[in-house]
């Protein structure tokens, strides 16, 4: 398996799912030295505005995701990477079920660097709730499939990685391994899901090829977060080391 090199603190993307500005940098302040990229979601972005981008930016020089999951008309999704091409972050998050023509025309407007994750199937969702929403029955019941043909339009269109569960990844970077695997739903122990579907542990997901892995509530409802983060790095790099070209 081909896998993207870099070190296993690199590895950790620590989501900034607060409302507040100041509770955001004060993770960054804290957190910054076992994180790789730092997520800007939906709440965060809405509550504080673009501006919150520079005030992260002058806390930390790890990279910046800006994880809006845009879906929309392709005109829509790509004026608003034009748009995002001017804030000063690394990635931007674009659902890949919005279609060929909203990746490509976003990838044409994206400039100053910023490139483009692709988001496949939530991790929170599984094969009941992919039947409700009308997926056939032969697709709903292989989730791998489905991701897979998402990941393909990724690479097609020259997406920088995606967004997948720990369950898919292996086949993602069997078949796709120039893509950036991001995988969320990661979880220290079996018994804490919260409300993600498809977990796995920092070990299994970076054996299965995982390149990044989004943690929070983990590391952020912890008594002791650094000591879990350290906790995650220790799992990384005993994963790392059983992966064959490490
Ligand atoms: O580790 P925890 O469950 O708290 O992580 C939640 C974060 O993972 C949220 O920021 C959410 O947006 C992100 N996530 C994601 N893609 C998914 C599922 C969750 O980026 N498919």
């Amino acid at each position: 398996m081909k896998l993207i090199k870099l070190p296993a603190e690199e590895r950790i993307i620590f989501p900034l799912d607060v409302s507040s500005s100041e509770e955001a940098t004060l993770w960054v302040e804290r957190l910054n030295p076992f994180i790789g990229v730092f997520k800007i979601g939906l709440e965060l972005f809405i509550s504080e505005g673009p501006q919150i981008i520079e005030k992260i930016r002058n806390k930390t020089n790890k990279k910046i995701f800006l994880d809006l999951k845009l879906n929309d008309i392709p005109n829509t999704v790509s004026k608003a990477v034009r748009v995002i091409s001017n804030m000063g972050v690394d990635w931007v998050s674009v659902h890949l079920l919005a279609g060929s023509l909203a990746l490509r025309k976003a990838l044409e407007l994206a400039y100053n660097n910023l490139k483009i994750i692709g988001i496949t199937i939530l991790t929170s969702l599984d094969r009941a709730d992919l039947l409700e929403l009308g997926f056939n029955a032969e697709l709903a019941k292989d989730l791998k499939e489905l991701v897979l043909r998402l990941a393909f339009l990724a690479y097609q269109t020259g997406c920088e990685g995606i967004v997948c569960s720990a369950k898919e990844v292996e086949k993602v970077k069997e078949n796709f391994p120039e893509l950036i695997t991001i995988v969320p739903g990661i979880r220290l122990s079996e018994e804490r899901r919260d409300d993600q579907l498809r977990t796995a542990t920092p070990y299994e997901a970076i054996l299965l090829g995982a390149d990044y892995l989004v943690i929070g509530r983990p590391i952020k409802e912890a008594s002791f977060p650094e000591k879990v983060c350290e906790e995650i790095i220790v799992q990384i790099k005993r994963a790392l080391e059983e992966r064959e070209d490490d």
